[in-house]
């Protein structure tokens, strides 16, 4: 994008990894991720992926045929590592010869990074710390994505500013580093590539875009949102990590709370293990995040949403979005 020589100078090693204009990825959403808004942001000159989520290996196929029919630019495909047919996922990725795909929900399970290479495609993982950081590069991760807390979805507990600070400098030179969570403006996207970043990654600001298939009333309860109302989930039982959650408060979020209560006593008594009871925690998420994205059940559903919900004010067209934040980076950058 030679409108904005700045921005582009920053993000080149990003667009050239991804193979699009900006280094601009939006992040997989489950159930909001799908081939139109994936589509939508590829064609706008970002990075779309599809969230694979809890599909099934034939799902997952009809997705990536549909989204390819929707635009020929590329895209990427986020798969969770505690899928139990993740190599057949893999496998689907392969024969439509997607590009990259996006590892999320934990460790690389062994082999996976293996098999992602052999099918020709880029790994992009997540990394939580600087130490693990290192250790998935040292296991043949193409590129990083490090996210703070102020991100909707699953969190980890360290702000994206800090983990910036601690990862950016070590090793934004030699390795390809995106920088999500909490990004609503061009001018956080600046101070990110000043400080190293070869791109960001964002979600709650592209999940009420125009294209998106997200629910009326689940983009109602975004807009009508401020950054407080984006609050992480609580863990009730010590003994039962539960993956924190970020999303609008509403009834759910109270009924997140008496579910874990409810799957913690199965546990005393001995109904469950420690890996079922985690399990139907995440199959709970899923479940309610459907109910609002696609039913508009806002009461009881998941609003999962960042921190930056507070700036997204109306329903736009992703490419004015995109236009929109290019044109902030650029300024900011120009004026420095
Ligand atoms: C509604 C919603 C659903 C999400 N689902 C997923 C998911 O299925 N897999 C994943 O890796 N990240 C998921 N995320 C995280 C996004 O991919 C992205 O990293 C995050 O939204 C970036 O931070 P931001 O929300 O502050 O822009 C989700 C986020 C939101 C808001």
């Amino acid at each position: 994008m030679t409108k904005f020589p700045h921005s582009a100078r920053l993000m080149q090693r990003g667009t050239a990894f991804l193979g699009c204009e900006t280094a601009i990825l939006c992040g997989a959403m489950s159930w909001v991720s799908e081939r139109h808004l994936v589509s939508a942001i590829s064609n706008a000159g970002g990075f779309g992926v599809i969230a694979c989520g809890a599909m099934t290996p034939e799902l997952l196929d009809a997705e990536i045929a549909a989204t390819r029919a929707l635009t020929g630019k590329p895209f990427g495909v986020n798969l969770i590592t505690m899928h139990p047919l993740l190599f057949d996922l893999i496998a689907v990725c392969g024969r439509h010869g997607v590009g990259h795909v996006v590892l999320a929900g934990g460790i690389p399970p062994k082999g996976s990074v293996e098999a992602i290479a052999a099918i020709g495609a880029k790994v992009i993982c997540f990394a939580p710390t600087l130490a693990l950081a290192k250790k998935l590069l040292r296991s043949g991760a193409d590129a990083l994505v490090i996210e703070g807390m102020e991100a909707g979805g699953h969190i980890g507990p360290v702000a994206t500013s800090v983990l910036a600070q601690e990862i950016l400098p070590e090793l934004a030179e030699e390795h390809l580093v995106f920088v999500a969570g909490g990004i609503g403006k061009g001018q956080a996207m600046a101070s990110y590539l000043e400080m190293g970043a070869a791109g960001v990654q964002l979600g709650t600001r592209f999940a009420c875009a125009t294209e998106s298939i997200a629910h009326p009333e689940f983009k109602k309860a975004f807009f009508r949102a401020s950054a407080r109302d984006a609050v992480a989930s609580v863990q009730v039982d010590p003994r039962l990590p539960v993956i924190p959650v970020r999303a609008l408060k509403n009834k759910g979020t109270e009924e997140f709370t008496a579910k874990q209560i409810e799957v913690a006593a199965r546990l005393d008594r001995g109904e469950v293990g420690m890996e079922e009871a985690q399990l139907q925690i995440e199959q709970y998420w899923a479940g309610a995040l459907r109910r609002a994205v696609i039913d508009g059940d806002v009461e009881g559903g998941s609003l999962m949403a960042g921190q930056s919900v507070g700036m997204v004010k109306a329903e736009e067209p992703v490419a004015d979005i995109i236009a929109q934040l290019m044109a902030e980076c650029e300024e900011a950058l120009e004026r420095r």
